[in-house]
């Protein structure tokens, strides 16, 4: 039997310490559950310490949206290129084959829609996020709004309680207020606002001065796409968002709405993880449309 020098020579690790106790490829986790570690590492590449989340959870508030009408032609294809589906547990139950055993991060609270006011909203039962086996739950945010800003920021902070008892990890999502400047000076805010609340991953808009919210927030950053831009310029967006320190991205319309959805997730991915510059990127996009 081996004693304990020749374990020692062989490993990595000092006395008292164990593979398991390496230091943790996700921002802000290291004092976190085992649970809470397995979840973020599914969700965050343990090799490149990013992600390509393909958000397709517009439909909760706008209906089908342009690009989703059918998940089942538009999305499907998809899934192999991402590290992660944010959706809402409707599609998610109806139109995602569990098969497919890929890391979702569920679209957990609920509201109004673009006909009437929007942020109002309610956390859904986290009982939900445990039947589905999730690996996050995703909760908005809106800073900003007198009417609803605090009612938004609660649902954060009871979704961090609920998710912490199960191990699950919380997604806040910054959505844009209205009359706010989309700046770093207000991304900044919404986005530490998150951290501060328990969010163990902040989803965002890219911005000058990105770097400034990045090193501002204790957890990792992630952007959207937003509205849909020609492929070279969200391929540029997302360089610079890797550059400036994003862990990756959660990107939906520049993905689903693109003329061909395969080849732009595969050029994401690309940017995001392999350092592709947005010229490679491009290239690689129009190799494979
Ligand atoms: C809205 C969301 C959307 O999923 C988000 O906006 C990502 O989609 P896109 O890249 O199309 O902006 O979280 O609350």
């Amino acid at each position: 039997m081996a004693d304990l020098d020749d374990l020692r020579e062989g490993s990595n690790f000092g006395l008292g310490e164990t593979a398991g106790e390496q230091s943790f490829h996700v921002k802000g986790a290291a004092n976190l559950s085992w649970g809470m570690k397995d979840r973020l590492s599914r969700i965050f590449n343990p090799k490149t310490g990013k992600t390509v989340m393909l958000a397709f959870d517009h439909g909760f508030i706008m209906g089908p949206a342009s690009g989703l009408e059918r998940i089942d032609l538009t999305i499907l294809p998809l899934i192999e290129y991402a590290d992660c589906l944010m959706c809402t547990r409707g599609i998610l139950q109806t139109m995602i084959p569990p098969t497919y055993n890929k890391p979702i991060c569920l679209r957990s609270d609920a509201g109004t829609s673009i006909l009437t006011e929007l942020n109002n909203n309610v956390i859904i039962d986290i009982e939900d996020a445990v039947r589905m086996n999730v690996s996050a739950m995703a909760v908005m945010l809106a800073i900003g709004d007198e009417k609803y800003e605090a009612k938004t920021i609660a649902n954060l902070y009871k979704a961090v309680d609920k998710g912490t008892r199960y191990g699950i990890p919380v997604m806040g999502v910054t959505a844009v207020g209205k009359d706010m400047a989309r700046d770093a000076r207000y991304f900044g805010l919404a986005s530490r606002i998150c951290a501060e609340n328990g969010a163990n991953i902040v989803k965002t808009y890219y911005c000058d001065g990105f770097e400034k919210v990045v090193a501002a927030t204790p957890v990792p950053v992630v952007i959207a796409g937003g509205k849909k831009l020609p492929e070279k310029e969200a391929l540029e967006l997302c360089y610079k968002a890797i550059n400036d320190g994003a862990a990756g991205v959660d990107m939906g319309r520049n993905v689903f709405q693109s003329e061909s959805p395969a080849a732009m997730i595969q050029a994401v991915n690309g940017v995001v993880h392999d350092k592709l510059t947005p010229q490679q990127g491009l290239e690689l996009f129009q190799d494979l449309k």
